[in-house]
């Protein structure tokens, strides 16, 4: 049975070619410890780290490509920005549709060192406003911190108002591109994103274990880790130059050279192209769903743009059943449960029972909705004769 990967919003799969030959290449030929030693295979290991960075850089519009780092995923990123800039008495605006990556350290701070949360919920349409943000702004609001996209229900909230409110009122202003990055044009100049947490795994078709967060080049954090960086070696504390500070310990340098791979993937592609894309396959799945009348779909109207991100829910039957037969009779991989963000689950009224997500990548096609389609179908009319 040809398996339909619908489950791209927690790692896309499958990569390009070009990422699996990159990687084997590497450990093959030169998969020695960059930043650590002058020998001919660290300085190659060193210039793909290099390499990746500018790549990244490029994408997100940032000029110093120093100021990136490295990270295993985009929750490490986020922890890293937010434990690294909070202090006790700051206050945090947030939205009610955050993933546990930004609502766990955020609920750590709160218990540990009094810190203020704000939680912004969206309007009856379902979709964010900047200016429902902008209203919760206090004196001590120190941060403004949100997910560019829902990884439940492919909401997207408006990033360039948000950065233009959080710049207005000298705010720092975190994103959370988990589910965007590689899929919605994301500029930090543009956007007046201080803090950029993005995985490698998802949208820019790198490996597991991959990730980084921009952190402007005035904006100082505390680093999470201390430890072997390469340089600096007599030193006792932490180098203050970036990105060192922020890299201890050895780089996962194969997978790094992995999303380099990725990443120029889907520049060559294209970021419109590829959203197009798989918005386009959001919209009929949304609309196909929409019309069987056992199925709740969550989230905006189809005629608001989203990710290609859809949760359901079909009437009498479990989410995580629906998503095992969809797995073991049809062969489509979903995602059920309550996909690590239970704050959205509430959001969407489905905090008692979860909801099965579908999500495309780019190498999803029509027919792969067409068959989602035929089995929830089928499955719906299984539990409601
Ligand atoms: N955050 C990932 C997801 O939404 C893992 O599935």
């Amino acid at each position: 049975m040809r398996i339909v990967y619908l489950d791209n919003a927690a790692s896309s799969w499958p990569k390009p070619e070009s990422v699996k030959d990159t990687m084997s290449e590497v450990i093959e030929g030169y998969a020695a410890n960059p930043g650590r030693g002058g020998h001919a295979l660290a300085m190659k290991a060193s210039k793909v780290l290099f390499r990746t960075r500018m790549q990244l850089s490029r994408l997100f519009g940032i000029q110093n490509p120093n100021d990136l780092f490295f990270y295993m995923n985009a929750t490490q990123a986020l922890n890293q920005a937010i434990k690294g800039l909070l202090q006790a008495g700051d206050h945090v605006v947030t939205s009610t549709i955050e993933h546990n990556s930004i609502r766990r350290p955020l609920e750590y701070l709160r218990r540990t060192k009094d810190i203020e949360i704000t939680y912004v919920p969206p309007r009856s349409d379902d979709q964010f406003y900047a200016e429902d943000f902008q209203r919760e702004l206090r004196p001590n609001t120190r941060l403004l911190a949100v997910s560019h996209a829902s990884n439940l229900t492919g909401v997207i909230l408006p990033i360039k108002q948000l950065g233009a409110v959080a710049r207005e009122q000298s705010v720092i202003f975190l994103v959370d591109a988990s589910q965007t990055a590689g899929v919605l044009p994301i500029n930090i100049e543009e956007m007046n994103i201080d803090m950029l947490a993005f995985p490698g795994h998802k949208g820019l078709y790198g490996p597991q274990g991959t990730g980084g967060l921009y952190v402007r080049s005035d904006l100082e954090l505390e680093p999470l880790l201390h430890g072997g960086t390469g340089s600096q070696s007599e030193a006792i504390e932490q180098p203050t130059t970036r990105p060192d500070r922020f890299e201890s310990g050895t780089a996962n340098t194969v997978g790094i050279a992995g999303l380099l791979a990725g990443v120029t993937f889907v520049m060559d592609k294209g970021i419109e192209t590829i959203h197009r894309q798989e918005w386009a396959l959001a919209k009929k799945t949304i609309e196909g769903l929409q019309s069987m009348p056992e199925v709740e779909v969550y989230g905006p109207s189809s005629a608001v743009e989203r990710v290609g991100v859809v949760s359901f829910n079909v009437k009498n039957a479990d989410a995580s059943e629906v998503a095992f037969i969809l797995d073991q009779q049809y062969g489509i991989a979903t995602r059920a449960g309550y996909h690590c963000t239970p704050l959205g689950h509430q959001t969407a009224g489905t905090e008692q029972r979860g909801a099965v997500r579908a999500s495309f990548g780019v190498f999803n096609t029509e027919e792969d909705v067409e068959l989602l389609l035929t089995a929830v179908g089928e499955i719906a009319a299984a539990f409601n004769p």
